[in-house]
């Protein structure tokens, strides 16, 4: 029995497996809305296998976008367009998920083929960013620090964002408070310098993430499943640490999130990142059990047996996985062949399946 190919339920939702579509943007918009490139590359990780597609970090306001081809959902014609993906998604055996996330003083940068690098300018399309401190991102423009009306503008940016993504179709969100956007930038004392209540303790510290979760279950009710992606360390001195992350899982789990997605890094440039195999399991395993919580593992997990190892150890409930999806979009497929999984394959594609 493959652990990996085992279906997980999280509240009404029960996934056809544990082998999920991590969030990957595509700097691919216009004006936020998805277009054919969307309809095309989501819904073929579906035919590939996957349990569980989570779309790219979709901003919830419009200054929340990393560039100016973000995906968005804070207008109704960016809803509409997500529909058919979705159900193009549906319809090919897997859940659709969706990322809502606000860069903060990450935002209104250059997507990754440009030719320049850093923060767009206002001639160029570019916006004033937010974050908790006006404390910039290396090489990027200095942001404005958030007040009460400011912070208060996001939560509700969040929970309006999840309205519609349910509206659209999407059966499962996620929050994304990791890799130095906005909610992780108001977690790590490196970029909030705040003396209010945002500031300082861990408890500080966590506010706005456990607003917003609020928020956003109580849109869902308690049928929707909700992830929440954080970078359980931030890889630098004086920052965000894994034992934080576990306290800070522990309470997500209690205001209404399911499901810890442990990433980690992307707060500073000076971050020292040990890249090797499957380097954030030790984080994901460190939430669960601190947390008691459950948790995915994410991060150079490329290889079947892999995958079932990270579960098989109990470091966590699921996997995501990002690029091997890019380089073999029926990764799924031949996860479920190597380790003789019995999966329903597409009928068109089910002479795949022996030699
Ligand atoms: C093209 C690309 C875009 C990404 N965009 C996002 C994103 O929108 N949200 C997010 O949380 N992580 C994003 N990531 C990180 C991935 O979700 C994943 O955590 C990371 O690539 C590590 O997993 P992997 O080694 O399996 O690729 C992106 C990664 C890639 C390669």
């Amino acid at each position: 029995m493959s652990l990996l190919f085992s279906p997980l339920t999280l509240r009404s939702v029960t996934l056809r497996n544990r082998l999920w579509v991590s969030p990957m943007c595509m700097y691919s918009a216009v004006d936020g809305v998805p277009g054919d490139w969307h309809h095309v590359h989501l819904p073929q990780f579906a035919d590939g296998g996957a349990g569980l597609i989570v779309a790219e970090a979709t901003a919830v306001v419009p200054e929340g976008r990393i560039s100016p081809h973000d995906t968005g959902l804070w207008n109704d014609a960016q809803r509409d367009a997500w529909a058919p993906i979705v159900r193009s998604i549906r319809d090919r055996g897997a859940h659709a998920g969706i990322q809502l996330a606000h860069a903060g003083r990450k935002a209104s940068t250059w997507w990754p083929w440009a030719e320049e690098r850093g923060s767009v300018p206002a001639s160029e399309g570019g916006w004033p960013t937010v974050a908790p401190s006006a404390i910039a991102f290396e090489g990027f423009a200095e942001p404005v620090a958030l007040d009460s009306a400011g912070i208060d503008a996001v939560v509700t940016g969040f929970a309006d964002a999840a309205r519609r993504a349910l509206d659209a179709g999407f059966e499962v969100l996620e929050v994304h408070s990791a890799h130095g956007y906005l909610l992780h930038q108001f977690l790590s004392p490196l970029s909030n310098h705040r003396d209010d209540e945002y500031g300082g303790s861990l408890e500080n510290r966590s506010r706005l993430l456990l607003r917003v979760i609020d928020g956003v279950r109580a849109v869902a009710g308690e049928d929707i499943p909700l992830l929440v992606r954080i970078s359980a360390t931030d890889h630098a001195e004086g920052g965000f640490v894994p034992e934080e992350a576990a306290v800070v899982g522990g309470w997500a789990i209690e205001h209404g999130a399911d499901l810890i997605d442990v990433s980690s890094g992307g707060l500073v440039l000076h971050q020292q990142i040990d890249l090797h195999p499957g380097y954030q399991v030790p984080l994901a395993e460190t939430v669960r059990q601190g947390g008691r919580v459950a948790t995915t593992a994410v991060g150079l997990i490329t290889v079947a047996y892999q995958a079932e190892q990270v579960l098989a150890t109990g470091a966590a409930d699921a996997v995501f996985a990002g690029r091997e999806w890019l380089r073999d979009p029926h990764f799924g497929l031949r996860a479920a062949h190597e380790l003789g999984a019995e999966i329903t394959w597409p009928p068109q594609y089910q002479r795949a399946r022996w030699r």
